[in-house]
């Protein structure tokens, strides 16, 4: 038989879904993988039943319904503070995870070389090899997971396409100051390069911090290709919409790369998430007040755990320190935890290149009664450290 590509040694599964795998065997509560154990807006799913019964059910234009565009287009405008066009700014994609791959083949020849901070979302890993860039790992440094200047300079200076700027950040919880933000662009306008952002959790953000989005910074709109989704503000992470906002130029060759990728998001679900896309403001105050009680009440059981952990500023991750416990090594640790305390976590190393071994990352975007039984689970923790 031929050999398969040698691409494919150059990256693993995804560590995060195979946790999820052995949650399952182990039916333990799954704090692994990011996704909702709550059900999205009642109004969004009666309008998906709407939209299965009208007539969207075959492909919708390549680069996005039209109806959808123009309501992303107006919401995004209100939250970016930037008059987007729905007809030259934007592609819809399947998800966030698609929209950043089409970031990086529309902007990155094989051999370009790409900033991706450290600890990072294990995708973009894959994304670069799968695109033939060359990443440039940054290190953020805890405890509040911030850059060096001069660091992040020099990793600029030795020329680079892009920089991928995950904000809020996957795992840290980091949400980017505006002075951060403003640093990074003007090394990006210094030395040339796009910001290809991940805003996944732009709405999921902690007070007092805010979320800056850095397109909206004073002329980086023209090198910045924004990249997020449906999945996180409206609990739909199994619809796959998404979508990629950047200047005219790059959408022309984003919605090639789009076409030839996927053709498109489901017609239907597109349709329908025009309603969700019409939500007042309230909606997402609303949003951040249940992410801020989910977020308040699990770090409570962490405490009562006597864990030790970086506090999440944005997004529902928290990055748990594990060193006083006597494991080989995190994964090590994850799985035991699954099996014999009964909670999934994703082993901190799949967010690093070096081998750091004392973090292990739980997610809380569940119900309060699954956290609570998380937390009732996790205190038996401390017979074992
Ligand atoms: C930082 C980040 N980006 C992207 C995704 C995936 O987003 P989507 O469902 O839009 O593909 C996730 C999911 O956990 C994530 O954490």
């Amino acid at each position: 038989m031929p050999a398969t590509a040698n691409r494919l040694n150059l990256f693993t599964e995804s560590v995060i879904r195979e946790m999820t795998r052995v949650a399952i065997e182990h039916d333990a509560v799954n704090l692994s993988q990011g996704f909702p154990d709550f059900d999205p807006p009642s109004a969004l799913l009666e309008a998906a039943r709407h939209a299965i019964d009208g007539d969207h059910h075959q492909y919708a234009i390549t680069w996005g319904a039209p109806r959808f565009r123009k309501a992303l287009a107006q919401k995004q405008s209100h939250w970016m503070g930037l008059p987007l066009d729905p007809d030259a700014h934007i592609v819809v994609t399947c998800g966030s995870t698609e929209a950043m791959m089409v970031a990086m083949m529309t902007v990155c020849d094989p051999g370009d070389r790409v900033i991706i901070f450290l600890p990072f979302y294990e995708n973009y890993g894959a994304d670069a090899i799968l695109s033939g860039a060359q990443p440039v790992y940054v290190p953020l440094y805890p405890p509040d997971y911030q850059f060096d200047r001069d660091e992040l300079r020099r990793a600029f200076a030795g020329g680079v396409k892009a920089l991928i700027l995950c904000n809020p950040a996957n795992p840290t919880g980091k949400v980017f100051s505006r002075e951060e933000l403003q640093y990074i662009a003007d090394l990006a306008r210094e030395y040339d390069a796009f910001i290809i952002t991940d805003e996944v959790y732009e709405h999921i953000v902690y007070e007092p911090h805010r979320h800056t989005y850095i397109a909206s910074l004073p002329d980086m709109f023209g090198r910045t290709i924004s990249c997020s989704s449906l999945s996180k503000t409206y609990s739909v992470t199994g619809w796959r919409l998404g979508y990629v906002i950047a200047s005219p130029d790059v959408i022309a060759g984003a919605r090639k790369v789009h076409d030839f990728l996927t053709v498109g998001a489901a017609a239907p679900l597109q349709e329908a998430a025009v309603t969700a896309l019409q939500f007042p403001v309230d909606y997402y105050e609303q949003l951040r007040a249940d992410y801020t009680r989910r977020r308040d009440s699990f770090l409570a059981y962490l405490d009562q755990a006597g864990l030790r952990y970086t506090k999440p500023q944005g997004a529902y991750y928290v990055l748990v320190d594990i060193s006083e416990f006597d494991f080989e090594d995190d994964t090590a640790f994850c799985v035991w935890m699954a099996k014999e305390i009964g909670v999934a976590a994703v082993p901190g190393s799949s967010f690093f290149q070096e081998p750091v071994r004392n973090l292990i990352r739980m997610h809380f975007a569940k119900r309060e009664e699954t956290l609570a039984e998380a937390g009732r689970r996790l205190l038996r923790l401390r017979e074992r450290a």
